[in-house]
């Protein structure tokens, strides 16, 4: 394996005091990992440096035609102060389907992930201990030639930064209201849906800043092509419980591969619970508001863990679910999770990866 250079910074920044409230994504720790790729070469110069600006020229091919992949993983401080991270191999292998899609080379998942743990480790004591929180580790690909003309990039640069944080919704595990988008798509099969890229959440702003113009905290996306099937919610994958079914939208290459989604099901199935992966309408699940057969519906995510919804606008429709309230399929699936990551409750799957 690669040696990482470490160079450590001489100006540590000031660390939030216990009890502060952890805004998502806003406060940034001492250091972050990167690692160059140029062709002919590979990936080389790992390293950890002091956080800051980096010099990109105005050309970057990034910057104009979207050529970045990322990832989105936490890792916490256990009750008895270990520090754990949760799935770490299945966010690197994810990170290569992105990266394949997008014609970013491959990266060695497993150095990749014990960069993230060195650079974790480094950072240590940025990870928060009040309840709820975490550190938020974003890896991210980006193709930097500086060429205005559309190829593959030939020079990437690979890095990590990482943020300590609270809820992602403000509403924390309080149901979220989220509204059916119907006028915009986010992806089709055949385009990139299934990566983590960013232009699939540039896809989403216009659709996000109407919903939260009407105080809704996200849009629920459609099919892109009949405009009828579940897809997911702009930073999460969604499940409905209709009667003692769980059922989530299959994954068909429109729609991201969740590692929380994946871990939701796997628990679920291990409760004995019957869960599908499905294609699933909007009308089926009007259907069910409307027979009382909706007994629950939630989101999952990296970033949000599990957000319950408790209201479902869809054009004149408005659907309460469970009264507005959080379930017990969606309160035990966040108390197993949560439990899991900070090691409250034993990892009978071994999830947890622990950072020394
Ligand atoms: C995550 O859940 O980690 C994500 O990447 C969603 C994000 C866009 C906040």
């Amino acid at each position: 394996m690669q040696e990482i250079r470490v160079e450590l910074t001489k100006n540590p920044k000031k660390k939030p005091a216990p009890g502060d409230p952890l805004p998502f994504g806003r406060i940034f720790t001492d250091h972050m990992f990167m690692m160059d790729y140029d062709l002919g070469q590979g990936w080389h110069d790992p390293r950890i440096v002091p956080y800051g600006p980096i010099e990109l020229e105005p050309s970057a091919m990034c910057l104009h035609y979207g050529q970045s992949v990322f990832e989105g993983m936490k890792a916490y401080r256990a009750v008895d102060g270990r520090i754990l991270l949760f799935r770490p191999e299945k966010n690197m292998a994810r990170l290569n389907v992105s990266n394949e899609r997008l014609c970013i080379p491959q990266i060695d998942e497993e150095f990749a992930k014990e960069a993230i743990a060195k650079l974790v480790s480094i950072e240590r004591d940025w990870i928060p201990s009040g309840e709820g929180t975490s550190l938020y580790i974003r890896p991210f690909i980006i193709g930097v030639d500086p060429h205005v003309g559309v190829h593959p990039a030939s020079h990437l640069i690979f890095m990590v930064i990482c943020c300590p944080v609270g809820a992602y919704y403000p509403e924390g595990l309080n149901p979220v209201k989220i509204y059916v988008e119907k006028n915009y798509v986010r992806a089709v099969r055949g385009g990139m849906g299934y990566t983590k890229t960013a232009g699939n959440y540039a896809a989403s702003l216009k659709a996000q800043d109407e919903a939260e113009k009407q105080e809704y905290t996200q849009v629920l996306w459609l099919d892109g092509v009949e405009r009828k099937y579940i897809e997911e919610v702009g930073t999460m994958n969604v499940f409905f419980v209709i009667d003692d079914e769980v059922i989530t939208p299959a994954l068909q290459g429109s729609i991201l591969s969740g590692i929380t989604r994946m871990s939701c099901i796997e628990i679920l199935k291990h409760w004995g619970m019957k869960v599908t992966e499905r294609r699933i309408s909007i009308d089926e699940v009007a259907e069910a508001a409307r027979t009382g057969r909706l007994k629950e519906a939630f989101g999952s995510g990296t970033a949000a863990v599990i957000s319950p919804i408790g209201h479902l606008k869809w054009g004149d429709d408005i659907m309460e679910i469970n009264n507005g309230e959080i379930g017990p399929i969606s309160q035990k699936l966040y108390d197993t999770l949560t439990g899991i990551q900070w090691g409250k409750l034993p990892d009978e799957l071994n999830w947890t990866y622990e950072v020394h």
